[in-house]
């Protein structure tokens, strides 16, 4: 006898035929009673959920944190604990692509982490790099248009991309990091990870800090070069995600070392660049980076729409001890992510599995599509009837003091505040000479496409010299035109 199981419907029926379909006599018409056929035809017409916006294609893995300093005197959340161990999921991704875009394509690349904490989840939603674009979310949609794709032929056009980031100065450090080999990673991970925003940690004494986190590979950085990137699409285009689970599978697991940039929290108000400005770094001569622990990926996803498709984060996912700095981008992020989630996997999408808290939840939230969990009476609060009650305790140290005029302004400048300075430390200080050839060459590359203007190419040239000199120079001479 067979060990198989019998096929059914989706209600658990056994399924009448693998393969034929009801029919009058062989070769006559289909029946619409054939309810089977039906379930499965319509069901297959749904199997998609919407591919996210931004960050469509990715793959990502299980791991475990574990902290290893003692930080109780910068935060109280209970999963820095030093010696605790915290499992986690990590979303790797690629930008501007879709879901089906090669892995190797030039962008920065997504860091998405799901802390499950015994407070609930706790994600940082971040990238490859410490910086951003732009540092005010306003821009953000107009930022990604640019990226994505024309409205009359559907293609990606370098013109527009060029376009916006030399009206939008302070795209430079972003767009320097983007240009140099970091833009094409040679597997996720060789790359590091970064909170890149600032955020706020308060102790059990309600003393508050600026925080940084900075996740460094412990496997080392490796990049493609631009032709290595471009080789790799015409071979395989899910080269990132294949890397990644072979090497789970194979058992050599990648790890990150956790660490963190403190800052006290009256140093912001006149450091000598503006804090929260998420085109900026802290410098590590004034905040060096401390270790506190270390993570590691060591199982992968067992079904990918259910673990990675379905997997939702949000940097408004913030536990007692940690919260939101005054920095805008991040303020734009607490409200997109949720909202992004309930039109993409719907309104109880942290009831997923991958998504759900790995501790009880006791919300008075109730009801909607696809709800499997729903809270028992009462169903209100507050009320007298030992419903569960808010302990504002936990968050004690979290408040801090905020006035001034409602408008609409850029950020105050800071002494030394100034879009070039810190792409300028970058290419002066820190690339190597072969980095800096490569981001010329990348430069000129990716500016010479046809649909690069003859005008626009003055622009690019322009943008690089503001940085450096010889940076706009190199470009110029690239681009077989003169630089000022
Ligand atoms: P440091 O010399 O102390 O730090 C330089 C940083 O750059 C290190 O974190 C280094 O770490 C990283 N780096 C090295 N090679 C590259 C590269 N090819 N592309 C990008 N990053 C690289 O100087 P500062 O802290 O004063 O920063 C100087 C400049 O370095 C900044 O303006 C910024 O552009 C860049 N940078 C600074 C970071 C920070 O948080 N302070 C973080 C990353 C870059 P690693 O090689 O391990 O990445
Ligand atoms: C994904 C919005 C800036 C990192 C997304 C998604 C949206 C979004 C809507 C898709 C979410 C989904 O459908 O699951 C925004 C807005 C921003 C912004 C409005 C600025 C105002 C940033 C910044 C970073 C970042 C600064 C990194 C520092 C990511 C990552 C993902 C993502 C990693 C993919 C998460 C995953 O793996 O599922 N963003 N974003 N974004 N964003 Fe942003």
């Amino acid at each position: 006898m067979s060990t198989r199981p019998v096929t059914t419907t989706d209600a658990g029926i056994p399924a009448p035929s693998d393969e034929h379909s009801q029919s009058i006599g062989p070769n006559g018409p289909l029946l619409l009673q054939d309810h089977y056929l039906i379930q499965k035809m319509a069901h297959f017409n749904r199997e998609r959920v919407p591919e996210r916006v931004v960050h469509a294609k990715g793959g990502g893995a299980h791991g475990i944190l574990q902290i290893t300093e003692d930080v109780s005197q910068y935060t109280k959340a209970s999963l820095f604990t030093k010696g605790k161990e915290t499992p986690l999921f990590l979303r790797f991704s690629s930008v501007a692509g879709e879901l089906g875009s090669p892995d190797t394509q030039r962008d920065p690349r997504g860091f998405a982490l799901k802390f499950y904490t015994d407070h609930g989840n706790y994600d940082i939603v971040g990238n490859n790099t410490p910086i951003f674009f732009i540092r005010d979310p306003q821009k953000f949609s107009d930022f990604i248009h640019s990226q994505k794709r024309r409205a009359d032929n559907n293609l990606r056009d370098h013109n527009m991309q060029w376009d916006f980031w030399t009206l939008s100065p302070e795209t430079a450090h972003q767009v320097t990091f983007l240009m140099t080999d970091r833009g094409t990673p040679a597997s996720w991970r060789h790359m590091h990870g970064f909170g890149s925003h600032t955020f706020l940690w308060y102790n059990a004494g309600g003393e508050k800090f600026w925080v940084k986190y900075h996740f460094k590979t412990d496997q080392g950085i490796k990049n493609f070069t631009d032709a290595e990137a471009g080789a790799v699409i015409a071979q395989d285009a899910d080269y990132h995600i294949r890397d990644l689970y072979d090497a789970i599978k194979a058992g050599d697991h990648p790890s990150w070392t956790v660490n963190v940039q403190i800052m006290p929290f009256e140093d912001a108000a006149d450091y000598r660049f503006n804090p929260f400005d998420l085109t900026k770094v802290w410098p590590h001569a004034d905040y060096p980076e401390i270790t506190i622990g270390r993570f590691v990926l060591n199982r992968n996803p067992e079904n990918y729409f259910a673990e990675v498709e379905q997997s939702g984060f949000e940097p408004a996912n913030l536990v007692p001890g940690i919260g939101p700095s005054p920095d805008k981008m991040l303020q734009g992020r607490l409200f997109s992510y949720p909202d992004a989630h309930r039109y993409r996997i719907g309104a109880n999408y942290q009831q997923l599995p991958i998504n759900a808290p790995k501790v009880p939840v006791h919300s008075y939230n109730k009801d909607g599509q696809m709800r499997f969990a729903n809270p028992a009476d009462p169903v209100y609060a507050p009320n007298t009837v030992g419903g569960p009650a808010a302990d504002p305790a936990l968050y004690a140290g979290e408040d801090y003091h905020v006035a001034g005029e409602i408008i609409r302004s850029a950020y105050t400048l800071h002494r030394e505040d100034d879009d070039f300075v810190q792409p300028r430390a970058l290419w002066e200080n820190v690339l190597s000479d072969t980095d800096r050839a490569h981001l010329v060459s990348n430069v000129v590359g990716h500016a010479s496409a046809p649909e690069v203007t003859a005008e626009m190419k003055k622009r690019v040239v322009e943008y690089w010299t503001n940085i450096h000199k010889d940076l706009g120079q190199g470009v110029a001479q690239g681009l077989g035109i003169a630089a000022d």
